[in-house]
């Protein structure tokens, strides 16, 4: 949609909300109205794609509750895009921002759109490394899997088995910890087994007997675990492998994570959000990205007209990656 005010041609810029609780049918890409003038510390930032995790779609499933005077829902948490206009004063992570640069926008709440207006402080500037996709796919994974290695103490030295090491999270979690000099074992299905290898990791199928393969893979035993999937298998098979309850973390499985007294981490009510240790995590993950020591792998991007089906294939749990919507 365009239009043409006071001499000025301008594209009205696209949103995607959830207008009823239920599956990806709620979706719909509206206009958005054009945000006002800009206050001190904000940017306005011209999207270039947004990143697609489980939790976008969680939110209006209903599995949370639901609650009628939060729709129509606005959506996502991460993008990446160019800044087109700042307030008086506004300044990043990384120093102050002018228009034109290019950034990676996290926590960057409705993210699902093609402008947004955030406080600079949620803002650092995109690697030239990664294309926008990439980009845009980087911190709801990163910052969580950061968090997960230092609230389970991984280190040089240790045996870690990562349940879920092919997901979003995982893929992450793995190259972070095998940075650290730990030996990784991560659970996948077979056809992603060669993936996790290439990023050197030890593959394990999920699935009945995971234990007893694990222990063929790590004679010498694991040291730390944590699952990023939320199953229960996940869960007992690292309370039948790991001695320390405190090396031992879900970000998903929450209920079992409270009453194992394992560390929870996330944004569940009793949980830990580890708020200044992803916080922190952003400037360290776009300069490893830089550097090529931490690649984000991009299984598929839609068009934002075609949120649905991004959210049907992540809905699948196994998209093979992370999934990106091209604005
Ligand atoms: N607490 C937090 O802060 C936080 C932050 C981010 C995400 N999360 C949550 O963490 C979970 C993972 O997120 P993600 O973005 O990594 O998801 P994702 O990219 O969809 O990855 C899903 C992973 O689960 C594996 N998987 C699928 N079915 C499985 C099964 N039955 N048993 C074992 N593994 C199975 C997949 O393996 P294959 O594809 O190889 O089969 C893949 O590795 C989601 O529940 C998400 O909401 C929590």
């Amino acid at each position: 949609m365009g239009r043409v005010a006071a001499g000025v041609a301008f594209r009205m810029p696209s949103v995607v909300t959830a207008t009823a609780y239920g599956g990806p049918e709620v979706l719909t890409v509206t206009d958005q109205a054009a945000a006002g003038p800009l206050g001190p510390g904000e940017a306005r930032v011209a999207v270039r794609a947004a990143g697609v995790n489980p939790i976008d779609w969680k939110a209006y499933s209903g599995q949370f509750g639901t609650n009628p005077a939060a729709l129509p829902m606005r959506l996502g948490a991460e993008a990446a895009g160019t800044v087109t206009e700042v307030g008086p004063g506004t300044a990043g992570p990384a120093g102050p921002l002018r228009p034109g640069d290019d950034v990676i926008a996290y926590r960057a709440s409705g993210a699902y759109a093609a402008e947004l207006v955030l406080p600079g402080s949620a803002l650092v500037p995109k690697p030239a490394a990664l294309d926008w996709a990439q980009a845009a796919c980087l911190m709801v994974t990163g910052v969580t899997a950061w968090h997960v290695l230092a609230a389970t103490g991984v280190r040089s030295g240790d045996t870690v088995l990562l349940h879920g090491g092919s997901g979003g999270v995982g893929t992450i979690a793995v190259q972070l910890a095998v940075a650290r000099g730990a030996t990784v074992l991560a659970t996948a299905s077979p056809a992603r087994h060669d993936f996790l290898r290439g990023l050197g990791a030890i593959p394990v199928a999920y699935g009945p007997g995971l234990a007893g393969r694990v222990r063929a893979a790590a004679p010498g035993g694991v040291t730390a675990a944590a699952d990023l999937i939320g199953t229960d298998e996940a869960i007992d098979v690292s309370l039948e492998l790991v001695a320390d309850r405190a090396r031992i973390a879900t970000i998903a499985g929450f209920g079992r994570g409270f009453a194992e007294k394992i560390k929870v981490l996330g944004g569940a009510p009793g949980a830990d959000p580890g708020t200044q240790i992803r916080d922190a995590a952003r400037l360290e993950l776009t300069r490893l990205a830089a550097d090529g020591a931490v690649r984000v792998s991009v299984a598929a991007a839609y068009p934002l007209t075609a949120v649905a089906d991004a959210h049907r294939a992540s809905m699948t749990g196994h998209a093979g990656g992370k999934l990106a919507l091209i604005v």
